[in-house]
């Protein structure tokens, strides 16, 4: 293995810097020559490259977003597209790609190598915590504590007008966002979409407490299972209880990295230039009870993540 390339594609995670990061460093360190393809598969596409070397990546660990940019590519979805990303990659030389992104993403690099013969190394990176055999992917734990400070903020504001808030969080069809950051706010309640909604339980849920006292309320919805708005009517409807709606939508992909991402990515980042050089290869790195796997890209994808039911029920008796 001389030269690899990386790049971050569909939508943007904190943390990915780290990882484009480690990985440039390691591989440096090792003697291989990087080039980082720039607006994920579009940028490949495109021929649009750049040699990275070790300074190159110096001071990016803290920033959010991605430096190499990122996009949802139409053509790359194509028999046709990932054949001519397979050819540019061929002529360019480059025998490992590192790939960083969510579930499409970690789906076209496992065709890219199934069809063009590529080898390929994916990085879980999305805010979504979608991803099946990895605990934790790069970006969520920002995520969650992007969520937990604004609803914070909100409850103050609840408790002042003596008002209900519903707010939608992202996480495409997984609840994982809405049940984590709903859990660490104490939210009344949690909608999910694995979970079918009963909207008479939630309302005689909150006015059970209302009349015990309570002086506010958060109802956490993830985008997947319905809408802030469809919920506030509920609860407005059935309780008459004035509600108001805050959809937290991108300001959850931005933002510094914590700690926690800031080593997962280095360590995902680390151990995928490690697997591209032992010809671990059609894999994706998975952070699995503290260590870090190679798991087949195949086996992921044919899998989908569920929700730990086990926190579902906690989060009942402790709201
Ligand atoms: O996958 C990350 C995510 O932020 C989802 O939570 C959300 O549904 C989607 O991307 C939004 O995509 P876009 O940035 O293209 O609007």
């Amino acid at each position: 293995m001389k030269k690899i390339a990386i790049l971050t594609s569909g939508g943007d995670a904190p943390g990915m810097n780290a990882a484009i990061r480690a990985a440039v460093r390691t591989a440096v360190t090792d003697g291989l020559e990087v080039l980082g393809i720039q607006r994920g598969y579009s940028g490949l596409l495109d021929e649009d490259l750049i040699d990275m070397d070790y300074s190159s990546v110096g001071g990016i660990m803290e920033r959010g977003g991605t430096i190499l940019r990122s996009s949802r590519c139409e053509e790359f979805r194509t028999a046709e597209g990932r054949a001519r990303a397979g050819d540019i990659l061929k002529a360019r030389g480059i025998n490992g790609l590192v790939v960083i992104g969510g579930e499409g993403s970690l789906s076209g690099a496992n065709l890219l190598m199934e069809e063009q013969g590529i080898p390929v190394v994916g990085l879980p990176g999305t805010i979504d915590n979608d991803i099946a055999l990895t605990d934790m992917c790069i970006g969520v734990d920002t995520c969650l504590n992007t969520c937990v400070e604004t609803i914070q903020k909100l409850k103050d504001t609840a408790s002042s007008h003596e008002r209900a808030f519903v707010v939608e969080v992202m996480g495409r069809s997984s609840g994982y966002v809405a049940l984590a950051s709903g859990i660490a706010v104490g939210a009344e309640a949690i909608i999910v979409p694995e979970i079918p909604v009963n909207y008479e339980e939630i309302a005689d849920k909150i006015w059970q407490e209302r009349k015990r006292g309570k002086i506010n309320c958060i109802i956490v919805v993830a985008e997947g299972a319905s809408s802030a708005y469809t919920v506030a009517r509920h609860v407005e409807h059935r309780i008459g209880y004035e509600t108001r709606i805050t959809i937290l939508g991108h300001i959850q992909r931005g933002g510094s990295p914590t700690a926690f991402d800031r080593v997962l990515a280095s360590r995902m980042g680390y151990t995928c230039v490690k697997a591209l050089e032992e010809g671990d290869t059609g894999t994706m790195i998975a952070l699995q009870s503290g260590k870090m796997k190679r798991i087949a890209l195949g086996k992921v994808l044919s899998q989908k993540k569920s929700l730990d039911m086990e926190l579902v029920e906690m989060a009942t008796i402790l709201s």
